[in-house]
């Protein structure tokens, strides 16, 4: 598109899903820093609305419908807040299991084809107070990022419950095939290109033939990468590690489940989940882009919840999507000397820091674009 000054304009599509809890309040955040990038940038962004999860359920019956599926399909990439409500209590929780609303986050990813989660976590110095290790651990922070395998595994293998001579038994199975362990370590390699070169990719190769598996493809693939160093550590190892010392990882690569796990656990011991973002991304250039927290329903609509994970997400959907680097850094930088200056949400609220809620935090960053 030709602007009025013959200026080259990108129309990007962008799908926006509020979600469910405090999912609508924190999108509600990104957006206004994504229309500041727009303007800033001359760049146009359509958004489409699109529904999943808890929301889909309470218009469709369905946590996502095929329609859902195509929009999807057709943006330039998609930002998520959360989906998803309280088990205990939302009605949601009564339907079968595939109609719930987290069937609907597992269909989309597998629907779109994200088999790659990235799941960055890093120590804000501003933050260091919230970081439940000791000071002697954290040293000068640390900064990894978990690449999950996300639409494989035991998440989409065969599953079934079963009554066998009166005895119920559950099974759920996990498979992996070498092309599905490739790709992904294609991407974990070419992502510690980018950062400090070195691979731990994590297994359970004492025990599973999928982890021998794993483990054959990874040490393939990391023949490409000579300057890429390649170590292999157990989950249980890793779990403990991420405690003992997290400076020591820079990628951490792993199937679905274990990198579930990892994750929550590298993003807690930061000790600020509401600023952590992810992608979820398949070859090329689309990608879906969601903070790593979930959906918050106890806080949900009282302007309480952080909206940085989400916006520090939609930065990651302008460099990894729409190839704006540079709108990206701003969107960072401003996060940084909103943080600098001491404005504080409640989760990461400290001695002698300013709180405010959810829709001015928006603000601050919004205007330092
Ligand atoms: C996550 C979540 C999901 C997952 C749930 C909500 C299905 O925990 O994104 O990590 O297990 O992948
Ligand atoms: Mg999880």
């Amino acid at each position: 598109m030709i602007d009025k000054k013959g200026m080259k304009q990108m129309k990007f599509k962008i799908g926006v899903i509020r979600g469910d809890g405090i999912g609508p309040e924190i999108v509600a955040e990104a957006l206004k820093v994504m229309n500041k990038v727009a303007e800033k940038y001359a760049e146009e962004f359509e958004y489409e609305e699109i529904l999943l999860g808890g929301a889909s359920i309470d218009v469709h019956g369905k946590p996502l419908t095929e329609e859902a599926l195509a929009a999807a399909k057709s943006c330039d990439a998609v930002l998520m807040g959360s989906i998803g409500g309280d088990t205990n209590t939302s009605p949601w929780y009564k339907l079968p299991a595939d109609l719930r609303p987290e069937a609907g986050l597992l269909a989309i990813r597998k629907g779109l084809g994200l088999f790659a989660n990235m799941r960055p976590a890093y120590l804000y110095e501003e933050l260091k107070d919230a970081c439940p290790l000791r000071d002697d651990i954290i040293g000068d922070g640390f900064d990894l990022v978990v690449m999950r395998e996300l639409t494989g595994g035991l998440y989409f293998g065969a599953r079934k419950t079963e009554e066998k001579d009166g005895v119920l038994e559950a099974t759920d199975t996990l498979c992996y095939n070498e092309n599905e362990i490739r790709r992904i370590a294609i991407r974990a390699f070419d992502i510690a290109m980018k950062r400090r070169k070195k691979v731990t990719s994590v297994d359970k190769a004492n025990v599973l033939d999928s982890s021998r598996l794993w483990r054959k493809v990874v040490n393939e693939v990391a023949a490409d990468y000579p300057e890429v160093t390649l170590e292999h550590m157990l989950v249980d190892n890793c779990a403990m590690q991420l405690v003992r010392d997290p400076k020591q990882f820079d990628v951490i690569l792993t199937e679905n489940m274990f990198g579930d796990i990892l994750s929550d656990e590298a993003s807690m011991v930061t000790g600020s989940i509401g600023m952590l973002s992810s992608a979820s991304l398949k070859e090329g250039t689309f990608g879906l882009y969601e903070p790593s927290h979930g959906s918050a329903p106890d806080i949900a609509g009282k302007n309480l919840a952080n909206p940085i994970a989400t916006i520090l997400s939609a930065a990651m959907l302008l460099r990894y999507s729409l190839n704006m680097d540079a709108a990206a850094d701003d969107v960072e930088r401003a996060v940084k000397e909103v943080l600098q200056v001491g404005y504080r949400t409640g989760d990461i609220m400290s001695e002698g820091m300013k709180e405010v809620g959810t829709s001015q935090m928006g603000d601050r960053i919004a205007e330092r674009i």
